[in-house]
């Protein structure tokens, strides 16, 4: 059984999908903490209804951000964690992570990357007007958005519609994340690069 720490900021549902996966049999992982950098996100209830632990970091209370992620590396050893998953954690990862955590950070993002990287890519794609979006699980490496790809999937575009693009997106993420990750930690992914 893979140990897996969770980093998010925000709502929360991609951490929900893998928490959900794992009970329900299909990814053979187990979330030891969530990391957040917002102590108020939806997330934190998200945790708390699975009993899973919060460790919250606010990065404006450390010196630096190699001080700030240290802090949290040495939770994560605590922990015993194997591997970090971003999902909707909106800060880029340092070159302290990094190292520590080498070829063992994954990220989600909602765009058919290198397309749209960065914040709001469901807006950029819509602005763009691109028929088809989709969404990436890629290796986290110094870039923005930027590490080798471990999957995609398309997403059909629902002209002028937002909300209704981006559910379906979510829907697709939830599916691809914890079916990727079970390959992943399964060995059975092949990269290119
Ligand atoms: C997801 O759509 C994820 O792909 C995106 O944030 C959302 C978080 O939703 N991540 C990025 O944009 C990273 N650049 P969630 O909190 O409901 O899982």
């Amino acid at each position: 059984t893979t140990k897996i720490a969770v980093f998010a900021s925000g709502s929360g549902s991609n951490f929900q999908a893998i928490q959900q996966a794992i009970e329900d049999g299909k990814l053979d992982a187990r979330i030891e903490i969530v990391v957040t950098d917002k102590p108020d996100a939806y997330v934190v209830k998200r945790a708390g209804n699975f009993n899973i632990a919060v460790f919250s970091f606010v990065a404006k209370q450390y010196a630096s951000k190699a001080d700030y992620e240290q802090e949290i590396i040495d939770t994560l050893k605590e922990h015993e964690v194997d591997w970090i998953i971003l999902a909707g954690y909106m800060r880029l990862i340092g070159s302290t992570l990094l190292s520590a955590f080498s070829n063992r950070i994954v990220n989600i993002h909602p765009s058919l990357l290198p397309s749209f990287p960065g914040k709001d890519a469901i807006g950029q794609a819509m602005e763009h007007g691109v028929k088809v979006t989709g969404v990436t699980v890629h290796f986290v490496d110094e870039g923005m958005d930027t590490g080798p790809i471990l999957s995609q999937a398309a997403v059909e575009v629902v002209d002028g519609d937002r909300s209704a693009t981006e559910a379906r997106i979510h829907a697709v993420e939830h599916e691809l994340y914890t079916s990727t990750l079970q390959k992943l930690f399964k060995n059975e992914i092949k990269l290119v690069h």
